[in-house]
């Protein structure tokens, strides 16, 4: 109940700086999304280059998390959303939206073989995740502006 109450409490106020802080927009919801997916695939890239201990649980948990941003990232590029927000998304998503849709298929498909897979070990997280993150600039190249 108390939790229930503090989780009330926390929306009202989230919804009084809405119009501030513009959190509900689609340009930042697909940032933060992108950032949960930088930074689980970071934390998988640390095991794959030994510098952090194999954590099966970690990257179980990394790989789900980028299955589910990519089983809805694509409902976050509604009309009206091509600019503004410091988006980088570029106006190809918009003419090319089949091909935009291609990529992200792709994307869900490897990380969900990923999550299949459970990897026990950095053998097998090493095997899901090189062709995971070609994913990442395969989209990334036509899809995402160059910020210079
Ligand atoms: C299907 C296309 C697609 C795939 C696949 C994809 N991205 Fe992205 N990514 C985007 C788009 C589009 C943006 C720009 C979003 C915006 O600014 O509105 C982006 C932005 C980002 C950002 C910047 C987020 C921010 O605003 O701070 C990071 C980091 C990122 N992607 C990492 C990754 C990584 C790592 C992978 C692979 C594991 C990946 N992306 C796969 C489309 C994709």
């Amino acid at each position: 109940m108390k939790f229930r109450t503090m989780f009330a409490a926390a929306l009202i106020g989230a919804a009084a700086f809405a119009p501030a802080i513009a959190a509900d927009e689609p340009q930042v919801v697909r940032q933060e999304m992108m950032k949960k997916v930088g930074g689980a695939t970071g934390a998988m890239a640390k095991m794959v280059k030994g510098e952090a201990d194999f954590d099966a649980a970690a990257a179980l948990a990394a790989l789900t998390a980028i299955s589910e941003v990519a089983g809805s990232f694509g409902e976050q590029f509604p009309e009206g959303s091509e600019t503004g927000m410091e988006t980088e998304a570029a106006p190809a998503i918009w003419s090319d939206r089949a091909g935009f849709d291609a990529k992200l298929a792709a994307f869900k498909a490897s990380a969900d073989a990923g999550v299949a897979a459970a990897p026990a070990d950095l053998d097998g997280l090493k095997a899901v995740f090189g062709p995971l993150t070609q994913n990442c600039g395969a989209c990334h190249e036509t899809y995402r502006l160059k910020k210079s």
